[in-house]
């Protein structure tokens, strides 16, 4: 629970801003406004409190990840299967449960907070929680799957209230396990962390994909939308009543520019970059949706903050601009066999394929240091810590709060 004091403090700034807004325009209402902004200023040196933007570094204890698997670390390779290597060659030298050849946006974030990797939640063999969890999983949707779940088909069963029920659990359990003491008490986060910590959402891509593999038209896709996000906006209320304060939500990625998406759909029409526009459009449009819905939860919840980060904007600077920004060829698949893009369906990274009667391994390209696209679907650690150093600036978000300021009110 957040401390009583911090409730009224922010309700008292929630109230004396209102008032200072509330006569706009009046010359005699300037006065009116000076003096609410001074007895402001003069609230906050005499509590300690500042309701003005601070730009002090927050200390997050914790963050708590929901997601698929842009930001799974392990979860998925828990429940079902490991990735076999190259993955993981670029950071960890073995597959480490992401889906990716090194770091995922998730884990920049925490190391930029000074904070440990996040254990999956279903990891049991990796139960320091005492920093966080992450429940994201790979394929993991925001509503109930409608493709044939694991293992009859490819989905996820872990789709994001599932994953918030799992939070919920891990909220009490942690608590009944830290009474025990000793060992157990250091494994497991203090209760007050709970409200302090950051709760991060990557979720959303795969409602859409899915549905467009099911050979949903995009028209039946887009007229989706509204319900996927809504499913979303009742999970972010339904942690809000589980003490969650601080939200910071990534949009979706520009699933267009997949060597996936552009060798599933070759008869898609290309951008001047070669990504596919409607498939483009239909993430931005996802994205308009979901950037409302926090706006209005921002109203519903003020005691909370909430941040949309545009990573769709961030990471399209590397189709626009590849070589600028040190990359090259940002349509192909860095790890992958097969046509224009390096990708095919039946030639996953890892596996092994028969090509002309010799069985050749799915390996890695040369330097995915300078790749964009690790294996067609997911993005390489490059392009993660790129996209990483821009989103947590501030300057992609909305509001415009750094990564590091997020635990301020707005
Ligand atoms: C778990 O992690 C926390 C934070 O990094 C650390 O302080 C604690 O000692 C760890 N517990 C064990 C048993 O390693
Ligand atoms: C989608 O359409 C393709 C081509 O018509 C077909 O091969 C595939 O089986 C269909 N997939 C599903 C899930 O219906
Ligand atoms: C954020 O944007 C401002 C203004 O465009 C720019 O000066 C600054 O370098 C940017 N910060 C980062 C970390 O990209």
């Amino acid at each position: 629970m957040m401390k009583k004091s911090v409730i009224y403090h922010q309700l008292l700034c929630l109230f004396l801003t209102s008032l200072s807004f509330s006569f706009p325009g009046k010359s005699m209402d300037r006065t009116r406004t000076i003096f609410i902004f001074l007895s402001l200023l003069l609230y906050g040196s005499t509590t300690g409190f500042s309701c003005v933007f601070s730009s002090e570094s927050c200390r997050f204890p914790a963050i708590f990840n929901f997601g698929a698997s842009n930001s799974d670390t392990g979860g998925f390779a828990a429940a079902f299967f490991q990735p076999k290597p190259p993955y993981g060659d670029t950071f960890f030298g073995m597959p480490s449960g992401r889906a990716c050849d090194g770091r995922l946006i998730v884990d920049f974030t925490v190391e930029n907070l000074d904070l440990p990797f996040l254990s999956s939640y279903l990891n049991s063999l990796a139960i320091n929680f005492s920093h966080g969890a992450n429940f994201a999983t790979v394929s993991s949707t925001i509503r109930l799957p409608t493709a044939d779940v694991i293992p009859q088909g490819q989905a996820s069963p872990f789709y994001l209230s599932l994953q918030c029920s799992q939070f919920a659990q891990f909220k009490n359990r942690s608590q009944i396990i830290r009474r025990q003491g000793g060992i157990y008490a250091s494994l497991m986060p203090r209760e007050e962390t709970f409200a302090k910590a950051l709760y991060t959402f990557d979720i959303g891509q795969n409602d859409l994909t899915q549905s467009l593999f099911l050979n949903m038209t995009i028209v039946q896709v887009i007229a989706a939308i509204p319900d996927i996000v809504n499913h979303f906006s009742d999970n972010i209320k339904n942690l809000y009543s589980l003490g969650a304060r601080l939200f910071w939500v990534y949009n979706m990625r520009p699933i267009g520019c997949f060597p996936q998406i552009l060798t599933s759909f070759p008869s898609a029409k290309k951008d001047s970059v070669g990504c596919a526009k409607l498939y483009n459009r239909l993430a931005q449009r996802f994205n308009a949706e979901l950037k409302n819905a926090l706006a209005r939860l921002r109203i519903e919840f003020p005691l909370a903050t909430i941040v949309y980060v545009d990573l769709y904007s961030a990471l399209y600077s590397l189709y626009t601009h590849p070589t600028k920004n040190g990359f090259e060829r940002p349509l192909v698949a860095c790890c992958g066999y097969g046509g224009k893009y390096n990708y095919g369906r039946d030639a996953a990274c890892g596996e092994t394929i028969n090509v002309n009667g010799k069985n050749i391994m799915v390996g890695s390209c040369k330097d995915p240091s300078v790749r964009v696209s690790w294996d067609g679907v997911h993005f390489t650690e490059a392009a993660n810590k790129f996209a990483f150093d821009l989103v947590s600036s501030g300057n992609f978000s909305n509001p415009p709060i750094p990564l590091k300021l997020a635990c301020h009110h707005r």
